[in-house]
């Protein structure tokens, strides 16, 4: 059934910015820091640019990508559980995107007319902005409160709303911080909730080589686009040089450290210049620039990172091959 849309005029979305409560390196020092030293590295929050978002959203949907549509439809099955649950006030989510999965919890709060408000934290403004003006047509009963920060930043700031929080981080993006790192974040989550707030948490598992390597080298190529889009925001933003045809995207399971590592590869021996740093690097053939990890957990992994920062499971849920569990803990 068409349901019509009474609205003449889309409401304008305006984003609150979140103020970080420790110092964050600006984009030139940050790639100084990492670039100009090796072995080299980027930080992954640079690919999500517009066009980042936008094949990161593609990559979501190659047939190799499994973590999506598993961790969909671990939500749909678990969704009113989930609500019934945690009856959330506000729906805190981390690293956001255009929030495609987390309507599966809008559609819960529908079916269990749960009201509540939805406050998605991301650092990129434009994904921002389309997905609240496209969720406030979907849902109009939803409350939007889009914030736009970095979460490296701290979590100090978060607006703190009356009422029950359930924090929300998926996508395995919990897999894109270094082992302490990523505990360390769970820590920052706890201290930023209050007793009987919930955190769902999205996490990727360890299996067969063969499927993780698909997933990070589709047949259409859309991961080595936005692995090389970083590069394209390096020549915008920093006013570079990098020729994009001279760098291949690679992406390989370390399997000691159960891992993906994304790279991108020199194709020869070339100088690129860096205005904005004032600096020339020399790439060797066969150089590499780390641009992503993805660390894969085990079910007993994932829950003493959460039980170290003394989250109480509620429940963990997992799909029929244990390709990837959502976990639903409590503080
Ligand atoms: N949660 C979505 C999107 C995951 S992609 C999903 O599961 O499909 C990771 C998201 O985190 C992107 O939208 C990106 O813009 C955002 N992000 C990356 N680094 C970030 C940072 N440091 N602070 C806040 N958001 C960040
Ligand atoms: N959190 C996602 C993951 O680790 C991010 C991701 C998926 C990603 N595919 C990618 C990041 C390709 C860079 C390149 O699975």
């Amino acid at each position: 059934m068409q349901i019509t849309n009474y609205k003449t005029k889309q409401e304008e979305v305006v984003c609150t910015t979140i103020m970080p409560t420790r110092m964050i390196p600006d984009m030139v020092d940050d790639v100084r820091e990492s670039l100009l030293t090796t072995p080299r590295s980027l930080s992954p929050k640079y690919f999500y640019d517009e066009r980042g978002s936008e094949l990161f959203d593609q990559i979501c949907s190659t047939p190799e990508y499994y973590p999506t549509r598993t961790e969909n439809h671990l939500l749909s099955r678990y969704a009113v559980d989930i609500i019934n649950k945690t009856s959330p006030d506000q729906i805190l989510e981390l690293g956001s995107g255009y929030a495609v999965k987390t309507r599966r919890l809008f559609d819960a709060c529908q079916e269990t007319s749960q009201n509540c408000i939805y406050a998605p934290l991301d650092v990129c403004e434009e994904v921002l902005i389309e997905a609240a003006q496209k969720l406030s047509e979907e849902y109009d009963w939803l409350g939007l409160n889009p914030l736009l920060g970095d979460y490296h930043g701290g979590l100090g700031n978060l607006p703190a709303t009356q009422g029950s929080h359930l924090f929300v981080f998926l996508g395995s993006t919990i897999g894109n911080f270094e082992h302490a790192d990523a505990q360390d974040f769970i820590n920052e989550v706890y201290k930023a909730m209050r007793y009987g707030d919930h955190l769902l948490i999205g996490v990727d598992r360890v299996k067969e080589n063969h499927v993780l390597h698909a997933a990070y080298n589709d047949a259409q190529g859309i991961t080595a686009e936005f692995n090389l889009n970083v590069l394209h925001v390096l020549n915008r933003e920093l006013n570079a040089n990098f020729n994009t045809e001279e760098f291949t995207h690679s992406a390989t399971f370390n399997a000691d450290k159960e891992r993906i590592e994304m790279r991108l590869i020199s194709n020869t021996d070339q100088h690129v210049h860096i205005d904005e740093l004032g600096e020339s690097i020399q790439f060797d053939r066969g150089e590499e620039i780390l641009t992503e990890i993805s660390q894969k957990y085990t079910y007993t992994g994932i829950e003493e990172m959460l039980k170290q920062a003394n989250f109480t499971i509620t429940d963990h849920y997992e799909d029929e091959d244990a390709y990837f569990s959502l976990v639903l803990a409590s503080k």
